[in-house]
C-alpha cells in the first residue's frame, strides 16, 4: 500500500522477531555476519516507517538468551556489532526524537562496556518522546518473567507487597512502562515466537510475512499494519449480529 496512506488503526506497540539474516547472507555466498550487517538498514528504515505510520512504541528482537547457543564468532560478532551500531548512530535516533530503552538482562556474559553504552544510550535519549524503540538484547521471557516472579517473593518477604496478582507482576517486568504488543510481526517465514514477549504479546495479533529481514522495508512495514488493522480483535470478548448474514457484514 502507498506510504502517504496509513491505514485507520494504527497499532501503539509494534514489536518485530528481526530474521533471516543468515539465510539472506548465504544466499548470496555470504558468511551470515554479512546478512546481520545487512540487517542494520533496515531497521533503520522500519524505525522511518513506524515514525511515518504514527506508531508510538517499537520493539525489536535483536539477540535472545538463547542466542549464545551460536558459534563463538557469531556471538562475538553479534556483542561488537550491536555496540558499533549504538555508537554510530544514536545521534539520527535523538535527531527523530526517538527514546531507547533496553529490556533483557544486563549481567554476565554481556560484556560490562556494552552494558554501560546500554545505560548512556537511554540516558541520552530519555528526553525523546515521539517514539519509544525498546531492544530486546539478552533477552528471553522466560527469564523476564523468573526475574519478575522473585522480585515479587522478595517484596512479599519484605513486607512492601501484599499479593502478587497480575498487576504486581507486570510492575516487575523488564520495563513496566511498555504497553501491551497490539501487532507482532516475525520475518522469514518462520511461524513461532522464541521466547520473546509472552507476557505482553498475549492478546497481540501475529503477521508473519516470507520477507527476510535485512529485505524488510517501510513498504512491508505498511503491509504488515494494514494486516493487522482488518483483524477484529475481540479480547475473549463477543458480539452477536445475526444480521451479518443478510447485509454481507458491511456493518460500519
Ligand atoms: C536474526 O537472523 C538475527 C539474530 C537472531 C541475531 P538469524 O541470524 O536468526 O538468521 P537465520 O534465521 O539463521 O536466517
Ligand atoms: C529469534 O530468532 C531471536 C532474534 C531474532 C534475536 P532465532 O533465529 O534465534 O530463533 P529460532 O532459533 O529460529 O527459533
Ligand atoms: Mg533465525
Amino acid at each position: 500500500m502507498p506510504r502517504s496512506a496509513p491505514p485507520a488503526r494504527v497499532p501503539t506497540h509494534v514489536a518485530v522477531i528481526m530474521d533471516g539474516n543468515g539465510r539472506w547472507a548465504n544466499a548470496r555466498g555470504l558468511r551470515r555476519n554479512a546478512g546481520h550487517e545487512a540487517g542494520e538498514e533496515a531497521l533503520f528504515r522500519t524505525v522511518e516507517g513506524a515514525l511515518a505510520l504514527g506508531i508510538g512504541h517499537l520493539t525489536v528482537y535483536a539477540f535472545s538468551t538463547e542466542n549464545w547457543r551460536r558459534s563463538p564468532e557469531e556471538v562475538r560478532f553479534l556483542l561488537d556489532f550491536n555496540r558499533s551500531l549504538l555508537l554510530r548512530r544514536v545521534d539520527e535516533l535523538i535527531d527523530r526524537d526517538v527514546r531507547v530503552r533496553f529490556i533483557g538482562r544486563r549481567g554476565r556474559p554481556v560484556p560490562r562496556r556494552l552494558v554501560d553504552l546500554i545505560e548512556r544510550t537511554e540516558a541520552r535519549t530519555a528526553h525523546c518522546s515521539r517514539m519509544t524503540l525498546r531492544i530486546a538484547f539478552n533477552y528471553g521471557a522466560r527469564a523476564e518473567l523468573v526475574d519478575a516472579a522473585r522480585r515479587a517473593a522478595e517484596d512479599v518477604a519484605a513486607g512492601t507487597l501484599r499479593r502478587v496478582d497480575a498487576r504486581s507482576l507486570a510492575a516487575r517486568l523488564d520495563d513496566p512502562a511498555m504497553p501491551d504488543v497490539d501487532l507482532l510481526i516475525r520475518t522469514s517465514g518462520e511461524q513461532r515466537v522464541s521466547n520473546f514477549l509472552l507476557w505482553q504479546a498475549a492478546y497481540a495479533e501475529l503477521v508473519f510475512t516470507d520477507v527476510l529481514w535485512p529485505d524488510f522495508d517501510e513498504d512491508e512495514l505498511a503491509r504488515c499494519v494494514a494486516e493487522y488493522a482488518a483483524r477484529d480483535r475481540r479480547f475473549g470478548g463477543a458480539e452477536d449480529r445475526p444480521s451479518d448474514a443478510d447485509d454481507g457484514g458491511g456493518e460500519g
